[in-house]
């Protein structure tokens, strides 16, 4: 494959040297069935990976918690030594329990093994950018951030992490965050169907600080929506490169890191930054995102 040239365009995160195409690649569904043990294909999950370096993807979305390690060893295997410019973003404050269900692991002791982790397993001495997950698993709940943001912080002062990030939080838990430390992005649930962080997404670009949408096209389960298929009808591409070409024009601090374990929908994915919409399809989906 070659170099995509248009990749929804770049951003530069505010107040850093660090810049990433839009268009990302968001690695969780590299893990097994459920986020869980080896890949269904790990071959496949290596080309994607691949491919998507090869077309000029500069960031990408992992965890320790998926697999869990699963997902950042198959990067280092796939991608290390790692390019210049690639910005590896990861999350910690949650851990996996032998039921493959999903808690808190918020303590200090948790997040700073949480951050060893990260390093060894993908093979880094420093981490770009730390997200700290708290929140339930699709929303966030308020409440203070500021004991595990601190312990982050002191990790960042001893120069294991670049930068941090927020990920399941409100606009007050961003703001005591700042209070603490810089914050380059914000990770919540939001997509064309899912639209509760519309504010949040303005007060974001605003300040320059990226948001980054989990579940772009829906998650586990893919959007379905008859009026999607036929504005994806009318442009002859799919309903999944319209929901992030609609993610695109949304904001432009929008930040995306669509999931995929398939080279063939890694390719569908990453051509939607190309797609170019008549005003009126726009407006159209506007009014879909909107219930209209
Ligand atoms: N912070 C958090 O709490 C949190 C939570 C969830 C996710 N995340 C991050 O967000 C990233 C994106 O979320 P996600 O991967 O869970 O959900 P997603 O990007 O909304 O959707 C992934 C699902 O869509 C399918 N898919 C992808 N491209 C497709 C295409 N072109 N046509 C049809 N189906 C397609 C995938 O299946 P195939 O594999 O078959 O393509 C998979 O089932 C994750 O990788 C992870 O890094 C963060």
């Amino acid at each position: 494959m070659t170099v995509q040239t248009n990749l929804g365009g770049s951003f530069t995160f505010a107040n850093t040297a660090m810049t990433v195409n839009r268009m990302g690649y968001g690695a969780m569904q590299l893990a097994g069935p459920q986020v869980w043990g080896a890949p269904r294909d790990p071959v496949e999950a290596v080309r994607v990976l691949r491919e998507a370096i090869d077309a000029g993807v500069n960031h990408i979305d992992t965890s320790d918690f998926y697999g869990p390690h699963v997902t950042n060893q198959i990067i280092k295997q796939a991608l290390h030594p790692y390019q210049d410019g690639l910005v590896i973003v990861t999350k910690v404050g949650a851990r996996r329990g032998a039921d493959k269900s999903w808690t808190h692991a918020l303590t200090r002791q948790e997040l700073i093994d949480a951050v060893h982790d990260n390093l060894r397993n993908l093979g880094l001495e420093k981490l770009d950018v730390v997200n700290l997950r708290v929140g339930e698993v699709l929303k966030p709940s308020e409440g203070s951030i500021e004991e595990p943001l601190t312990v982050l912080a002191e990790l960042q002062c001893q120069g294991l992490i670049r930068h941090l990030g927020l990920s399941n939080v409100t606009p007050r838990q961003l703001a005591q965050a700042q209070t603490i430390s810089q914050i380059v992005c914000v990770q919540n649930f939001f997509n064309i169907a899912q639209r509760d962080d519309d504010a949040f997404v303005d007060e974001l670009a605003a300040q320059g600080v990226a948001y980054v949408p989990f579940f772009p096209l829906g998650g586990f389960t893919p959007l379905q929506s008859s009026e999607l298929d036929t504005v994806a009808e009318s442009v002859s591409a799919t309903p999944m490169q319209i929901a992030l070409t609609w993610l695109l024009h949304r904001a432009p601090n929008i930040l995306l890191i669509p999931g995929t374990s398939s080279v063939k929908h890694l390719r569908e994915n990453l051509q939607a930054a190309s797609l170019q919409l008549p005003p009126e399809t726009i407006g159209k989906l506007d009014s879909i995102a909107a219930g209209g």
